[in-house]
């Protein structure tokens, strides 16, 4: 008697609990556009420091405008202040001595129709910067496996 009685009750009690742990969250709470791994600070001295990130950033920015691909994206925007974030937002990533304090992906690249291939061209032309700055494969790996995961934010076409 006790056991039929009970029983239904276990029964709600436990799948209750379990679907509220497996429900969606309803804030959808948005990535950190700069997650920092003390992993990676010695990474962050093969990129040269932070004299080195601005020297590439500079170098990715002429890539990404000569690439026509992606070129019309940045060629009305303040370039001078997005490679000031860039530069925050990878040295930050690679655990340097920094602060990011611009926006986060999905705000400052919503409505910009971004397609995935528009966002592999990005990455090839950051790739071309990173050779010529002679950065280390595996460093370089290390930086584009942080990007990578940030295309959920930044493709919305
Ligand atoms: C992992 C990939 C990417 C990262 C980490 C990234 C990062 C950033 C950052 C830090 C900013 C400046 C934020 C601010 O002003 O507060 C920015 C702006 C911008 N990004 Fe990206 N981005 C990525 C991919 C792309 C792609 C694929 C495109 C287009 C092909 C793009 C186009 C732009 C444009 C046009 C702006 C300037 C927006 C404005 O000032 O109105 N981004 N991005």
């Amino acid at each position: 008697m006790i056991k039929q009685t009970l029983l239904p009750l276990f029964f709600t009690l436990v799948v209750g609990v379990a679907q509220a742990q497996v429900a969606p969250s309803v804030t959808h709470p948005v990535a950190n556009p700069a997650p920092r791994d003390a992993a990676l600070k010695p990474v962050f001295d093969e990129f040269g420091g932070k004299a080195g990130l601005t020297a590439l950033i500079d170098d990715f920015m002429v890539n990404l405008m000569a690439d026509p691909r992606t070129r019309p994206f940045f060629a009305n925007v303040d370039r001078a202040h997005v490679k000031g974030e860039l530069v925050d937002q990878f040295c930050v990533i690679l655990d340097g001595p920094c602060t990011y304090t611009g926006k986060n992906m999905e705000q400052v690249h919503r409505g910009l129709d971004i397609r995935r291939s528009q966002f592999n061209a990005l990455v090839e032309d950051l790739q071309k910067a990173m050779d010529k700055h002679g950065i280390p494969f595996r460093a370089q790996n290390k930086l584009l496996a942080k990007l990578a995961p940030m295309h959920r934010e930044v493709v919305t076409k």
